[in-house]
């Protein structure tokens, strides 16, 4: 069995709604037209006798020679004149009310001859394609068809006998039901339409501000917009990242000022030990308190990059990994690039971008001996990567080495080397413009970075 589900709310609205009223609008009219059931069948029976009382007369008062050319004429209209030698049928041996009231009236618009022998019985029309639905509903309701083909049968003076067959009149109200419901129907899709677009409209900003909150939790408010429950939703969105900015810059802060408080002591220590006789202690003393000061410079850094506000402006980005390659191939180290050499515009905080990638070229050319930069540009993402010739790093450090001061075994043991922050700014950077981060290592050895950036925000 296929299930389908319309997901959209718009869809799910015009559903419920269409089915709701669509049925109720049936069930009014098939309880409102059994209302006037017995007064329509009585009028339609009696307008239905009439005609056929006209059409007799009308054919008794002609010739005999004349009839069978009258009859013929009758052919295509509503009702219909047949001639019988006998009697085409038989009456019904106890008519039922309806029926005698029927030759009632026709027995009384005939001469007196003619109205004692007419013969008169009903017919149910159960001729499916002229019946509505509702016809259909209303036959289910109150069982009786109300609809009923008359039959009447007369002997014709100087013989035979004549038939007329007459079907009720027709009903013009099911047309306009139809009418009816076809413009509540349409109306019904275009309120609907605008009340959940209205509706949804602020939920779909709601949704993609959501989602760019990661990348720029200082963005300003939401205005609130839209009906009562989605004003609530976005103002409890608003404050939630009023609140995680609030404890984004506190984290900032503090590590800030413990950075900086850090900094005296340590210089107070650092001259202590200065003072010292020389020797080994004094120069791993010294190295400690050095390597302290570095960490604590960073971190100071790392709290400034997060503070710091800097504006957007349009780079080349090509030209930017060129320059940064000669500049680096220019002090000795092994760095090459080898993507296009200029017209690749980005829009972007260029210095802190600039960080991101010096951290991840230093940390190739620290750790794998040679830089090799490439970039690949795509029409809606540039594709930076940037690979070494070194050892590469064991499956699970893969995800953990951008966790702030976080330095595997191997560097930890280096007597020289950073604080472990470079790449936890880098990916910081690189979401802050909404792009990704990724590591991997490569198949001939050594590890790739692979900075992926949207050109457009
Ligand atoms: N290209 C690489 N090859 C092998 N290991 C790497 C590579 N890049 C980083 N690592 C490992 O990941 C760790 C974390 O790198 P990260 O850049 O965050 O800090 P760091 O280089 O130690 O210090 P900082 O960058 O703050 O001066 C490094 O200590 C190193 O062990
Ligand atoms: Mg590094």
């Amino acid at each position: 069995m296929i299930r389908w589900r319309p997901r959209s709310l718009i869809a799910q609205t015009i559903i419920v709604l269409m089915v709701g009223l669509t049925a109720s609008h049936l069930l009014s009219m098939v309880v409102y037209s059994g209302d006037r059931i017995s007064a329509l069948t009585r009028q339609g029976d009696r307008a239905t006798a009439m005609r056929v009382a006209d059409a007799a007369n009308l054919i008794l008062r002609t010739p005999a020679a004349d009839r069978t050319d009258l009859v013929a004429r009758f052919a295509g209209l509503s009702l219909n004149a047949t001639l019988h030698e006998a009697a085409p049928f038989a009456a019904p041996e106890a008519p039922n009310a309806e029926t005698e009231a029927v030759r009632g009236d026709i027995a009384a618009r005939l001469p007196p001859a003619a109205a004692a022998d007419v013969q008169v019985m009903l017919q149910a029309q159960q001729d499916h394609a002229t019946m509505t639905v509702v016809h259909h509903l209303r036959d289910a309701l109150y069982g009786e068809p109300e609809r009923m083909i008359v039959r009447a049968a007369l002997p014709l003076p100087g013989g035979g006998w004549l038939q007329l067959v007459a079907p009720p009149p027709e009903e013009g109200a099911d047309h306009s039901a139809l009418a009816s419901m076809a413009a509540m129907v349409a109306a019904i899709v275009v309120a609907a339409v605008w009340v959940v677009r209205r509706m949804t409209a602020p939920l779909k900003t709601l949704a993609d501000a959501a989602r760019r909150m990661a990348r720029d939790v200082n963005a300003p408010d939401l205005p609130e917009t839209g009906p009562a429950e989605v004003r609530e939703a976005i103002a409890a969105f608003n404050t939630m990242r009023n609140e995680v900015r609030r404890l984004l810059d506190n984290r900032t802060l503090m590590l800030a000022a413990i950075s900086h408080d850090l900094r005296t002591p340590i210089t107070l220590l650092r001259l202590r030990v200065e003072a010292f006789a020389p020797g080994d202690d004094r120069d791993r003393m010294l190295g400690s308190l050095a390597d302290m000061e570095r960490m604590i410079a960073s971190t100071l850094g790392f709290a400034r990059q997060d503070a710091a506000d800097e504006p957007h402006a349009v780079l080349d980005l090509a030209a930017l990994l060129d320059a940064m390659a000669a500049d680096m191939q220019d002090v000795g180290l092994d760095v090459a690039y080898a993507g296009p050499q200029g017209h690749v515009r980005l829009a972007c905080r260029p210095q802190a971008l600039k960080r991101a990638i010096a951290n991840i070229v230093d940390n190739a050319v620290n750790y794998g001996g040679r830089a090799e930069i490439d970039l690949k540009v795509a029409a809606d993402t540039l594709r930076l990567t940037v690979a070494d010739y070194g050892p590469g790093l064991p499956p699970d450090e893969l995800e953990k080495v951008f966790q702030p001061f976080y330095r595997c075994e191997a560097s930890r043991s280096r007597s020289t080397g950073g604080s472990g922050l470079g790449l936890s700014i880098a990916r910081d950077i690189v979401a802050a413009h909404g792009g990704t981060i990724a590591l991997a290592n490569r198949a001939g050895g050594g590890l790739v970075v692979t900075i992926a950036l949207p050109r457009a925000e």
